[in-house]
């Protein structure tokens, strides 16, 4: 019985714990060093007052999560540096969707989201809802140091629920969690090796366009 199950977590809230092996962690850090060498590590910054988020992000796929002061969150095809199209996803990723949703399409976007310890990084409480079709659940792995993620409700404000994610963890945010605030309001800096210049790895994975389905 995952942990989750044992909490008040919304409905379509699914906790994997340790879904990757430490060697298919190490294969994903491996896939994620080789995706940054093509598409570096970038600074996002919010929308408006042009401030850094604590994380550094690049993304895998052929759309790609994006955000700064002139244009706002979006997703672009190319990379905001080098113009370049975002590295192909892992296939280890591409298999995790298909194992843990039915939704009949591969999503687009992956983000890699990089918690580092001199940033102290953490992300905010927020909603995922840039994507055109909302339908689709959001499925992110953990690499590296371990976090506490906290989800509520779908008003910004209301109560949350804790959960320490861990190296290898799989979320998946499907019906009502899909559109619940979430965000990571502590990561525990120094424990895990995996990273090789230390902190935390993300990998969130969205359909963003919708599929004609019959
Ligand atoms: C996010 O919601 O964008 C990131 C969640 C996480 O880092 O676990
Ligand atoms: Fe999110």
């Amino acid at each position: 019985m995952p942990p989750s199950s044992q909490k008040n977590f919304p409905e379509g809230f699914q906790h994997y714990p340790l879904y990757f092996s430490l060697s298919q962690q190490q294969d994903l850090i491996e896939a994620v060093k080789q995706g940054v060498a093509a598409a570096p590590f970038f600074q996002p910054t919010m929308p408006r007052t042009g401030a850094p988020l604590s994380v550094v992000m690049s993304n895998f796929g052929p759309l790609g999560w994006v955000t700064d002061k002139e244009k706002g969150y979006r997703y672009e095809a190319v990379h905001p540096k080098t113009d370049k199209p975002w590295p192909d996803l892992p296939s280890l990723l591409g298999n995790l969707w298909d194992a843990v949703t039915d939704f009949p399409a591969r999503p687009e976007a992956t983000l890699i989201n990089w918690y580092k310890e001199d940033k102290a990084s953490k992300m905010g409480m927020h909603v995922d809802n840039d994507e055109n079709d909302l339908r689709a659940p959001v499925v992110s792995v953990s690499l590296g140091d371990p976090a506490m993620f906290r989800i509520g409700g779908p008003k910004r404000g209301g109560p949350t629920q804790g959960i320490k994610l861990f190296s290898g963890d799989v979320v998946v945010l499907a019906g009502e969690a899909r559109l619940c605030h979430h965000g990571v309001s502590k990561v525990f800096y120094g424990e895990s090796a995996l990273v090789p210049k230390g902190g935390r790895i993300n990998l969130t994975m969205r359909r963003v366009n919708g599929v004609n389905r019959p």
